[in-house]
């Protein structure tokens, strides 16, 4: 613990960060792919309990603390896949109150008190990444928010071992924020927006605000991010006539855009029929681009990416309802309240806070994690299932 604190005492913000700069051996990059194609790692780690045996490479793992670029056996499922990608949502609070997230009412928050704190959450990420995760996506909520968001970007970026630091976020206070933020060391940026007509915005997101998400957009471009994701739901009757617009966007900008299926998750607005499935969007694209292309996805992908003559963008489809992507799964959820949650879809958590609170060492709460990734199922349930069993709202399970 205390270890920890000298660690995250900082001097200027400009840096250099050695561990993002390291070549990653394939197997480790392909991540659960490899796992589970290649070989089983639970065969290789039966017997052994959750603790500090390490993953180097398919075929090889010591006993030894975690070392760079390998992966702790607490990261991985039974199923062999990897856990090498963090989620940490850091609020639940929200500057909109998009219909397809929340009901007009807005969520029961968890009680600020019973918060991760920053220095929890640096504890936390400090675990897992040297437990191998290589890359945190910061969601909410809404990330920026958090008024410590600098600071905690600074810090994460910081850790050893950390590839990539990204985030989500609805672009409403970006702009003014993203300056800051890159140099704090943010590497790469989802922005959702699912419309491009000012009235519908403020329908869906029952806030005003259409502009400064295109202006973050914008800036994002300017600062050189790229790509710059733009997440767009999709739902029958409210933006589907608008996909090829926002193609549009990716002519002349390094945009990627991701259509992304509507989930059904508790007090949002889905119903099958607002669903359109990923075949559907394919189509209505490939009509108007027939030089449309699909692209070599990497094997943890969620989105299926595609390019088109002459634009500088790319088009991305996210077909959580209609073609899940379970088996190359690698990620994991930290949710702000410090519960951990192994799938997006499944009811499971267990608290990270408590134990942390009540003073629990490291090995006592990689157990705890293991144990919790061991339990990981296979695979979420089907989409009809999902709808009767949808549990907490986007906003809660951390984007
Ligand atoms: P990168 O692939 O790292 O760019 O991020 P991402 O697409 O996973 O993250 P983002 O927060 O932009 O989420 C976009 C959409 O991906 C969400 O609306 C979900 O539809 C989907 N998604 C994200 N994480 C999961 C997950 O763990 N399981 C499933 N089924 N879908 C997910
Ligand atoms: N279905 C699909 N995507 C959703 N998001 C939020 N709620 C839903 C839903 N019900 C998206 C947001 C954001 C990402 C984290 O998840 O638009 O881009
Ligand atoms: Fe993985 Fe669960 Fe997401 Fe499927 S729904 S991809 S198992 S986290």
């Amino acid at each position: 613990m205390w270890r920890y604190f000298s660690k995250f005492i900082h001097s200027p913000i400009s840096r250099f960060n050695p561990s993002k700069s390291n070549s990653i051996p394939v197997n480790f990059e392909m991540g659960s792919y490899c796992a589970t194609r290649i070989c089983n790692l639970q065969t290789l780690f039966k017997g052994k309990s959750s603790g500090y045996s390490t993953v180097t490479s398919c075929d090889s793992f010591s006993e030894e603390k975690p070392k760079d670029n390998s992966v702790s056996d607490m990261l991985v499922d039974s199923f062999g896949r990897l856990h090498t990608y963090l989620r940490i949502s850091l609020t639940e609070r929200c500057n909109l109150r998009c219909q397809y997230c929340m009901p007009a009412e807005g969520v029961e928050l968890t009680p600020t008190p019973k918060v991760l704190t920053k220095i929890e959450i640096l504890r936390l990420a400090d675990l897992f990444v040297s437990s191998g995760v290589n890359k945190i996506r910061l969601t909410g909520g809404e990330p920026t928010v958090r008024k410590d968001i600098e600071d905690i970007c600074y810090e994460l970026s910081s850790l050893k071992g950390l590839k990539t630091l990204s985030m989500t976020t609805n672009g409403i206070v970006l702009a003014r924020k993203l300056p800051k933020l890159k140099e704090c060391g943010l590497d790469s940026l989802n922005i959702s927006l699912d419309t491009l007509v000012p009235a519908k915005f403020e329908l869906m997101t029952r806030r005003k605000g259409h502009e400064k998400v295109m202006d973050s957009i914008n800036a994002a471009v300017d600062l050189g991010y790229n790509p710059v994701k733009v997440n767009c739901v999709v739902m029958r009757g409210f933006n589907d006539d608008e996909i090829c617009d926002f193609v549009e966007l990716t002519r002349e900008k390094p945009i990627n855009i991701r259509f992304i299926e509507f989930m059904p998750f508790d007090g949002n607005v889905w119903n099958v029929k607002k669903l359109v499935p990923y075949s559907e969007m394919l189509d209505t694209v490939a009509k108007r681009y027939p030089s449309l292309k699909r692209n070599q996805d990497h094997p943890t992908d969620t989105a299926k990416n595609f390019m088109i003559d002459g634009h500088k963008g790319q088009v991305s489809f996210i077909t959580s309802m209609t073609e899940h992507f379970c088996a190359g799964c690698n990620r994991l959820r930290l949710l702000a309240d410090g519960n951990l949650k192994v799938c997006l879809f499944g009811p499971s958590e267990v608290s990270l806070r408590d134990p942390l609170r009540n003073g629990a060492e490291d090995h006592e709460l990689r157990e705890i994690i293991g144990a919790a990734v061991k339990r990981k199922k296979p695979s979420h349930a089907g989409m009809f299932d999902i709808a009767k069993t949808a549990n907490r709202p986007m906003i809660h399970i951390g984007g």
